[in-house]
Parts: structure tokens; C-alpha cells; sequence
């Protein structure tokens, strides 16, 4: 089998290509002369206030609501925000709602903490909502009463579904009629090519028990390791009360507050589109070499194509013969809550050259051709139906 990755569509990061090498370097030399003192302190529990003000100026720019700096708290990715919500909110066995298809890293967080993971199906409006009364009636008022709701509102990872307006109100609705918090991830929510974006969660609604994530992986990079949690004071309280790492990276923090000082938009936008450009490569591509036997995601921001292939493609070969060809994707079974070998495909574009999207798609659309068992016309619809 070829090691080669020549087209990586794995795993989803952002563009090095516009990557503001020196903004960053400017940004690095000032901070550094500005805060070395504080550098040598330990953050706290909150982390870098200013970087925490710019952050709470993102948020309050995009959703027209105000937002408190105080109720923000860095952490080492929104990954940690995810865990630690986790952790401060459940024991093992304990029950969490969630999109049957959802990010893989806090499929395997939940696990890991043995949460019982209860999932809805998602279509092109995000989370099934109209499902989850039922769900949350079966599910009873007991020990299983799940302990919060855990969505991927815009962008969703991994189908690149926006939860609509009426969707988002029923959710809150439920939510505080039963009680229950909802954790709103909102990694993708800037990475934003068109069309209009309902508010957050918590732009919605006064409930206090809305958990609120983002990042900074999506608009500028991993690496920097960079996020935060949001959340009225009592649910902060609790969630911080399971930090027992001293604070984030510091000097991340002052580095990319530097940066930021006039505000995310001009960077996020210059990144965005040259997103737009990439996804509308790999859909344009997928419409020209695989019409007749996948359906495919078309999403107005984010970082993923999601594609659906024919029930009878042996899984196992098209992972072969991709590979072969240097071809790599995320396969569907990696976002299942059950680990289900679902007949998906998910496509990362967001780093690859464009020259690797014109000649990748052709040939992941060759092999799944050739991963069939069968020559009839594909079975669905579309990407959900
Ligand atoms: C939905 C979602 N949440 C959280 C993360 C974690 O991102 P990070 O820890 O880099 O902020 C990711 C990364 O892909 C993601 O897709």
C-alpha cells in the first residue's frame, strides 16, 4: 500500500497558505516586550484578559448581544472545553444527547468518560429537535435524564448542517422545560462563506444553562491550541472547578490578543475565501465525476464536505484502493456515536492545494466506481433522504 498522502483530505485544519506569517511575527515580538513579566506568572483559571476581551468583542460582534469577558475562560483548544464540561457535569453511566453524527474527538472524550451517549439524527437543518421530546420522555425523569444536550449548531461536524432558526428556539424551549443544559459547540460558526447565519444559542435566550464553546483552530490555527468556554456564572463555577491545569499557554494567548487587537474579521475573512474556493472546487468536482452515484453536502462555511456513497461499496476496498492512489479521507464510521459503518465519507478541504482538489475528487470518484458490488442505481434521494 502506497504511504504517500499526496490527497489529504483527512483531517480537518486550516489553510498555511494564508496563514499571516508576519502579523504573527509582529505580533510575537511586541507581546513578548509587552508582557514578558506576566508570562513568567501562572495564567489562572480564566487566562489572558485581554485576549478574553477580544474574544467576548468576536462574540458580541457576530451575535449582537452583549458579552461578559469575565464569563469566558481560555482553554487548551475548545477540545478542553468539551471534556471539562464533560467531566464537571457527569459520572459514568450518566446519560448526554447528542447528534448521532457528531465530532469524532468528543465521541471519544464521552467514551472515555463512559457517558451514555443518546443520539437524534441529523438532516440539512441540523439536529432532528422535533425528535427530542420523545427522546427525552423515554429516557424518563430518573437516572437517566440525560445531563445536558451536546450540539453542533452551524457547520455541524461532521455534515456541514446549520440548525435553523425554528430549530434552535424549540431546542431552548425543551431544554429549559425540563431543566436540562445545552452545550452549544460553535467551532465552525466564522468559518463562513454566505448566506445568512441564525444566532447562537445563547444570542436566543436568557436560559442560564447554556454552555457555550468556540475556537481559535478554526479562524487561525490548531497549533496556537486556543479556545474557550462561555457560561453564566454558577454553570462556570462548576465546570472550572474540574481545572486543575494552572491555565492555558500564556503566551499563545498575548500573541494572538496582539494580533486580534483590532479584531477577528479581516483575517477570518481573507482565510474564508480561500475556503470558499476550496469547498466550491471539491462540490463542482463531485459534480462532474460523481453525479450518478454520491450525494454530497453543499455547506455555507465550515470545513467539510460530507459525502454519501452507494449501501453497496465494500468499505474495506475503497479504503484500499484509496489509499493506493495516495487518496485519504475520514471515513463515516469516525462521527457515529456507535461507531456504525455508515455510508459516508467525510472530505477535509480546508489545507489542501487547489491543484489537489481539481485532481483528488476524479480519483476518490474512481475508486468508489470501483468499491462497488453492484451497478444499480444508487438507493437514496439525496444526503439524508
Ligand atoms: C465540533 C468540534 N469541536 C471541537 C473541536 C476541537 O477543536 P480545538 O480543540 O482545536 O479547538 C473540533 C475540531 O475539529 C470540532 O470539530
Amino acid at each position: 500500500m502506497s504511504e504517500a498522502r499526496k490527497f489529504d483530505f483527512a483531517v480537518g485544519r486550516t489553510n498555511p497558505a494564508t496563514f499571516p506569517i508576519e502579523r504573527v511575527q509582529r505580533a510575537a515580538h511586541a507581546a513578548i516586550a509587552r508582557e514578558f513579566a506576566e508570562i513568567t506568572e501562572y495564567p489562572g483559571r480564566l487566562g489572558h484578559p485581554s485576549l478574553r476581551q477580544v474574544m467576548a468583542r468576536r462574540e458580541s460582534e457576530r451575535e449582537g448581544v452583549a458579552v461578559d469577558a469575565d464569563l469566558i475562560s481560555l482553554m487548551n483548544g475548545s477540545m478542553q472545553a468539551v471534556t471539562l464540561t464533560a467531566e464537571a457535569l457527569t459520572k459514568p453511566g450518566d446519560t448526554v444527547v447528542l447528534e448521532e453524527l457528531t465530532y469524532g474527538g468528543t465521541i471519544g472524550a464521552y467514551r472515555t468518560l463512559g457517558i451514555d451517549m443518546q443520539g437524534l439524527p441529523v438532516d440539512e437543518d441540523g439536529m432532528k429537535v422535533e425528535l427530542l421530546e420523545a427522546k427525552l420522555d423515554e429516557l424518563g425523569e430518573g437516572e437517566r435524564k440525560p445531563k445536558f444536550i451536546y450540539v453542533l449548531t452551524t457547520y455541524q461536524n461532521p455534515t456541514g448542517a446549520m440548525m435553523s432558526l425554528p430549530r434552535r428556539r424549540r431546542l431552548i424551549d425543551i431544554a429549559r422545560e425540563r431543566d436540562i443544559p445545552v452545550v452549544e459547540d460553535n467551532c465552525y460558526g466564522d468559518v463562513h462563506f454566505d448566506g445568512d447565519k441564525p444566532p447562537s444559542l445563547y444570542a436566543l435566550s436568557d436560559y442560564d444553562k447554556i454552555i457555550y464553546m468556540c475556537s481559535l483552530s478554526k479562524i487561525l490555527a490548531p497549533g496556537m491550541r486556543l479556545g474557550y468556554l462561555y457560561a453564566q456564572q454558577e454553570l462556570l463555577d462548576r465546570i472550572l472547578s474540574r481545572r486543575h491545569d494552572a491555565g492555558g499557554n500564556y503566551l499563545a494567548a498575548a500573541i494572538v490578543a496582539e494580533l486580534y487587537r483590532d479584531g477577528v474579521w479581516d483575517l477570518t475573512e481573507e482565510l474564508n475565501v480561500s475556503l470558499a474556493t476550496k469547498k466550491n472546487l471539491v462540490v463542482d468536482g463531485l459534480a462532474a465525476e460523481a453525479a450518478d452515484v454520491c450525494a454530497w453536502s453543499n455547506p455555507a462555511g465550515g470545513l467539510f464536505v460530507w459525502v454519501r456513497f452507494p449501501e453497496d461499496v465494500d468499505q474495506d476496498k475503497l479504503l484500499q484502493l484509496t489509499a493506493e492512489a495516495g487518496f485519504h479521507y475520514a471515513q463515516g464510521a469516525n462521527f457515529h456515536i456507535a461507531g456504525e459503518r455508515v455510508p459516508y465519507l467525510r472530505l477535509a478541504f480546508g489545507h489542501v492545494p487547489d491543484d489537489d482538489i481539481r485532481d483528488g475528487i476524479p480519483v476518490l470518484a474512481h475508486c468508489i466506481r470501483q468499491s462497488r458490488t453492484s451497478n444499480l442505481p444508487p438507493a437514496f434521494a439525496g444526503l439524508f433522504d
